[in-house]
């Protein structure tokens, strides 16, 4: 029962993505079908037995970028990430709200050793985004507190925040630290590091919630952030916490001015930031934190 809240949250970020009524999984039949409810006749079926035998019956309501996700989630089908026994699913946006996770206590201690040993393991690789990744940590503790967000919200996005860049590990040295500008090649591979960090993450069943907030720690409020270009609040908030502190902490880390013109400075590239990379609510938290921490400093 355990894996259903997980599964919700990939189908709601897909059905809002892709803009559909429903997405009907099928564990007997190895099926997906998504569609809008109106219009059966517009329905999508895919395969998820093998990557070869998915089809594709009405190709026009659905472009080849959407064709991407869907097959990246039937990937993850055919991994067992999602798989929830053997009955058949049908899931809207509010069917499984409060679904209680039978494994919580042993889960969340399992939680804790594992992100314990990815940190040390970052930590070991790359000196530098660990340290990144502690301070994006401590920003977003503190505007979530602000965002009057639950303890096990605020957890998950504190322990989010310490693996965000985990998949940079899988990018090799010469372009991670390159003191010019990457060339546009180099900066689509180190793109890839949000997709390749849920893939380091989601093997994992206690972590499958923060491996969806790193997914997409690089949408932006617009819909111009990757990979998928959600948009607004389609980027769920923890997210959205994670990916403005971690906004502050490369603007400060980056910088040797003193401390308060490095705050001016960055107040002002928050505000115009709002509603383009940042909800605006967010950036009004994120200076009242930046504000208090100067005055304690
Ligand atoms: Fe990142
Ligand atoms: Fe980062």
């Amino acid at each position: 029962m355990n894996n259903y809240k997980d599964l919700e949250v990939e189908i709601n970020i897909l059905k809002d993505f892709l803009k559909l009524d429903y997405i009907f999984v099928s564990f007997k039949d190895k099926t997906l079908t998504v569609g809008n409810k109106d219009d059966n006749s517009n329905n999508l079926k895919l395969n998820f037995n093998e990557d070869s035998h998915i089809e594709i019956s009405k190709k026009e309501k659905i472009n080849e970028d959407d064709i991407k996700i869907l097959k990246f989630f039937i990937y993850r089908l055919e991994k067992g990430y999602l798989e929830n026994g053997n009955s058949d699913a049908y899931y809207s946006f509010n069917g499984l709200n409060g679904v209680k996770d039978e494994n919580f206590l042993t889960n969340k201690k399992l939680k804790d050793e594992i992100v314990k040993i990815l940190l040390k393991t970052i930590e070991t690789k790359d000196i530098e985004t660990y340290e990144h990744s502690k301070g994006v940590a401590y920003y977003s503790k503190k505007i979530a507190e602000k965002y009057n967000l639950n303890s096990d919200q605020i957890e998950d996005i504190e322990y989010a925040s310490f693996l965000h860049d985990i998949g940079k590990i899988s990018i090799k040295e010469h372009i991670l630290y390159k003191p010019t500008k990457l060339r546009e090649d180099e900066f689509e591979l180190v793109k890839k590091h949000s997709e390749i960090g849920y893939k380091i993450l989601s093997i994992s069943e206690p972590l499958r919630n923060i491996a969806n907030f790193v997914l997409l720690h690089h949408e932006w409020y617009n819909g111009m952030g990757y990979p998928y270009g959600l948009k607004g609040d389609n980027i769920p908030i923890e997210t959205q916490i994670i990916s403005i502190a971690d906004f502050i902490e490369t603007f400060l880390q980056g910088r040797n001015y003193l401390e308060r013109k490095e705050t001016e400075d960055l107040i002002n590239e928050l505000e115009k930031m709002r509603n383009v990379k940042f909800k605006g609510e967010l950036v009004d938290r994120a200076i009242e934190v930046l504000k208090e921490k100067e005055k304690n400093v």
